[in-house]
């Protein structure tokens, strides 16, 4: 397989990644069931675009009884700077009311997006919200968030792939990698 000239570096593969969501799968199913939830059923949140890859692979491991839900949220200001005022385009079509509900991000970085929509998800009245994140950069955190479950840390740097996109694109490269921004400067697509 060809790695995108925009790659700096590639971080983690898909047999890593692949790996690492059944083993978060298999240990969030088993909290889960010991939570013994009233009706057996996890409501999963995926906030969309940069969830995809993850939740898609992550829920064909995840053998417990669920529904599943996206939202749209925007906290970036096209570009690589979080604005900090956390927007929902695509509001929430499922009743949370009294649910367990298990919000599925790609990546944490400020964690203002995911305070916000846990606080959101809360005031809807879910019995509880917990996060699971393929990736954390803990280091740029600047909202009081913590993560339950955690797929890798990394560090402050800018990645692309597997659902993380630059301006919408290279969400599709099969990996994560770190983005060469240097390269980025002056490249026409
Ligand atoms: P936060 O509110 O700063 O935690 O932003 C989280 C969102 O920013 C994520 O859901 C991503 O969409 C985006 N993001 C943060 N870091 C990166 C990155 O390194 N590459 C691509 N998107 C990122
Ligand atoms: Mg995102």
């Amino acid at each position: 397989m060809e790695t995108h000239p925009l790659v700096k570096k590639i971080l983690f593969n898909q047999d890593q990644i692949d790996k690492r969501t059944n083993e978060l799968a298999k240990e969030i199913e088993s909290y889960y069931r010991d939570q013994k939830i009233k009706d057996n059923t996890v409501i999963i949140v995926g906030l969309l675009k940069g969830c995809v890859p993850f939740m898609a692979n992550f829920i064909k491991y995840f053998n417990h009884e669920c529904q599943t839900e996206y939202m749209v949220v925007s906290s970036y200001m096209g570009g690589t700077k979080t604005s900090g005022e956390p927007k929902i385009n695509l509001d929430l079509n499922l009743s949370i009311k009294d649910k367990h509900v298990l919000i599925i991000e790609d990546i944490i970085d400020s964690g203002i997006t995911l305070d916000y929509i846990k606080k959101y998800i809360s005031f809807k009245g879910a019995k509880e919200v917990k996060i699971v994140t393929l990736l954390d950069k803990t280091e740029g955190r600047i909202a009081p968030i913590k993560s339950d479950w955690v797929g890798f840390e990394i560090k402050n740097e800018f990645v692309i792939g597997y659902g993380l996109d630059f301006d919408e694109r290279l969400r599709n490269l099969p990996y994560v990698a770190v983005c060469d921004v240097e390269k980025l400067k002056t490249w026409k697509w």
